[in-house]
């Protein structure tokens, strides 16, 4: 017999420990299956209006608060693990003397970005913005300041689609831990979710991209622990047994309220209910759905900044190769960095911002508005519009000749955008072929524009 209670309190230390490190272990394992929620198609965006988001390509994801000040990443009071007591005084500390809305905002500018997502709230509970819940936000920090507002402020003011990540878990809560047992509490923790969703979408104006992390049911009490009666002892649920019980976020109602206060707003799929597009997290993996997606990876191996971020900043060439073979793919890439403890980004990740949005300046036409073509791993892909098939050549095919499959409308010239030379095509029935291709300038991306009739 297995009884599904779920007690924090008073299970020994150890277990505590054990569960913590099976159930990161599990989180890991899940961190694809994230974005697999409730299907219901009623709440949708209309195509017409999810368009811009599906032609942006490319987004500025931004973690910051107080974990930033630790440097050891967002997930910091988890994995070290670091006492709440403790963890709750980093408020005290949190001055962020660099933050500009204006700094950040004009660094997804010169990237290219055409939206931009920002953490209002993580995991930890701590809000960078104005919040009639409770003082444990930035406002009632040192900083004094809703971050939120100037970042909002500075979007708008730069024509930059405006995005909030929110997070309804908050691991002050223990209901959210073991809603079997602290059932008041979780329910609190859900009024919660429910008034600050409110807030950010009445207090900031127009707001574009509603990144929801770590609302679906199968985060819920992290897996919980259950009591087995035959072996008497404590066993963790595991991840692939969900909660079952009455405590439930209610997503679709969550998310009609989204709609009813920001009516064109583009949802993503972790709250519960699918969302307007699907998530892929870090790796691309797998096939890549029909639905509209966006992979979510890091420039700099972390998500919250850690002091070694610079080092592990992604280099240009790879940045555009990921960035290509997402466009390629029919997807969007939202890059995150994690601005350091005072606020300000690395200035080795502005610059590498700075570079793909060069990149982007000169070859954009290529990206933006762009559907996906075909993607192999072997050269490169392509992408399209109306009047024009793009050819991305992520490695030149050592004989210079490429065969594309064949193209229904009439190409009518083929030129290499990299240095405006004019590319051998043969179009017939069978295929596109291409021929004395070559990449003179080791470049990251050769792209042969083949415009159409
Ligand atoms: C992972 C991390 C989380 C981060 C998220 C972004 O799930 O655990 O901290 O916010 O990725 O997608």
């Amino acid at each position: 017999m297995v009884y599904q209670l779920n007690l924090k309190f008073i299970i020994h230390k150890r277990v505590i420990k054990k569960l913590l490190s099976i159930i990161l272990i599990s989180l890991v394992a899940v961190a694809g299956a994230k974005g697999q929620s409730a299907a219901d198609s009623t709440l949708l965006l209309p195509k017409q209006d999810l368009q811009w988001w599906r032609d942006a390509k490319f987004g500025l994801f931004i973690h910051y608060g107080i974990y930033s000040i630790f440097g050891k990443g967002e997930w910091v009071q988890i994995t070290q693990p670091v006492e709440d007591i403790e963890y709750e005084k980093l408020k005290d500390k949190f001055t962020c003397e660099k933050f500009s809305g204006k700094q950040w905002v004009e660094a997804a500018k010169n990237a290219g970005c055409k939206y931009m997502v920002v953490t209002a709230r993580h995991h930890d509970g701590f809000s960078l913005f104005d919040t009639k819940i409770g003082d444990y936000n930035s406002v009632n920090s040192p900083a004094k300041k809703d971050l939120m507002a100037e970042y909002a402020k500075a979007a708008h003011e730069a024509n930059m689609k405006l995005g909030f990540y929110y997070s309804p878990l908050d691991w002050r809560y223990p209901g959210f831990f073991f809603p079997y047992l602290y059932r008041r509490n979780a329910e609190e923790l859900k009024k919660q979710t429910y008034t600050q969703v409110r807030e950010l979408l009445t207090n900031y104006g127009p707001v574009d991209v509603l990144w929801f992390d770590g609302g679906s049911d199968n985060w819920l009490g992290f897996g919980g622990v259950s009591y087995n009666l035959d072996g008497i002892k404590w066993e963790t649920r595991g991840i692939d047994k969900p909660y079952t019980g009455k405590f439930s976020w209610e997503p679709l109602k969550l998310n009609k309220m989204v709609r009813e206060l920001q009516p064109k707003i583009v949802i993503n799929p972790r709250s519960g209910w699918m969302g307007d597009f699907q998530t892929q997290e870090v790796d691309l993996k797998g096939k890549i759905n029909d639905r509209p997606w966006e992979l979510c990876t890091t420039l700099g191996g972390c998500w919250g900044w850690v002091p070694e971020t610079a080092k592990y900043t992604m280099k240009l060439d790879s940045l555009i190769r990921l960035l290509v073979t997402v466009v390629c793919q029919d997807g969007n890439l939202l890059l995150n960095v994690g601005p350091k403890p005072d606020g300000e980004i690395e200035p080795l990740q502005v610059q590498r911002l700075k570079e793909v949005g060069d990149y982007l300046s000169k070859f954009g036409e290529s990206i933006y508005s762009t559907r996906g073509g075909i993607f192999d791993v072997k050269w490169g892909g392509t992408t399209t519009t109306d009047k024009a098939i793009y050819v991305h050549l992520l490695k030149v095919p050592i004989d210079g000749n490429l065969s594309l499959a064949p193209s229904a409308k009439k190409i009518i010239s083929a030129t290499c955008l990299n240095d405006h030379s004019k590319v051998k095509f043969v179009q017939s029935a069978a295929d596109i072929k291409l021929s004395k291709l070559v990449n003179k300038q080791n470049e990251s991306d050769v792209v042969i524009k083949l415009v159409l009739e």
